[in-house]
């Protein structure tokens, strides 16, 4: 793992405009992205500079079971409002909340990125050492499935709803094994709050109980991280 340290997310976000500068010029045309607090200043970066995601397609790692693009809480209208509505792609694929068949969801978004492999993936971290939705002890061989939020997720989301009570139980999410199958993975982590997690996936074990940890055997992972989220890296 590479790690790059900055003083704050707003250099965060600086560093990761980098790492997408890169990718595209190295042809990367096919981005798995986030949604939460953390890529919020990489996407304001992507949204100011001048690259072209025209050709280029989207594949999210998550969605809110029950959420609809227009619910202001979705990942769907996240991604819409913080990128898409300014840099256009030709495609952008999502989990659909709404879905009636949550089975047929699973199957439909398995295929959706079997048939779009990953060039670059952005992930934040749980402060349980989640990546997507995928709680301690999910698989590591994991696809697409319908998961329910651990507490310690709920309340860290509960800060973008009225009430703890209005956050989603569950959600669907891309697998660790799919995650692993990008080429390249971006994980930023800001804040004191992931420090813990941040010194678990980089200088801990790999063990399920810290999904992250999985990608020290990811062969180009870049983890930008701020000063306090760094605190407790050896
Ligand atoms: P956050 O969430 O960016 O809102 O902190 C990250 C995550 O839970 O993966």
């Amino acid at each position: 793992m590479k790690v790059i340290r900055v003083a704050n997310e707003n250099d965060g976000g600086k560093e990761a405009l980098k790492v997408f500068e890169a990718a595209l010029a190295n042809g990367a045309r096919t981005f798995g992205l986030a949604t939460g607090g953390t890529p919020e200043t990489t996407y304001k970066e992507l949204v100011a500079s001048d690259l072209d995601f025209s050709r280029c397609t989207s594949v999210n790692l998550d969605e809110y079971v029950g959420l609809g693009p227009d619910d202001p809480q979705s990942y769907n209208y996240y991604m819409r409002t913080r990128l898409f509505d300014a840099k256009p792609f030709k495609a952008n694929y999502l989990p659909d909340g709404l879905a009636a068949d949550p089975d047929a969801e699973v199957a439909r978004y398995n295929e959706v990125i079997a048939a779009h492999p990953v060039d670059l993936q952005l992930l934040g971290i749980g402060r349980n050492g989640h990546i997507g939705f995928n709680e301690p002890g999910s698989p590591v061989d994991g696809k697409v499935r319908k998961i329910k939020l651990t507490e310690s997720t709920i309340e860290a989301n509960a800060r973008y709803f009225d009430n703890e009570a209005d956050v989603p139980q569950y959600a669907y999410s891309m697998g660790i094994g799919q995650i692993m199958a990008a080429k390249q993975i971006l994980l930023e982590a800001f804040g004191d709050k992931k420090a813990d997690a941040i010194a678990a996936m980089v200088d801990g074990p790999v063990t399920p109980e810290v999904p992250a940890s999985i990608l020290q055997r990811h062969p180009n992972v870049t983890v930008i991280v701020d000063e306090a989220a760094a605190a407790k890296l050896k």
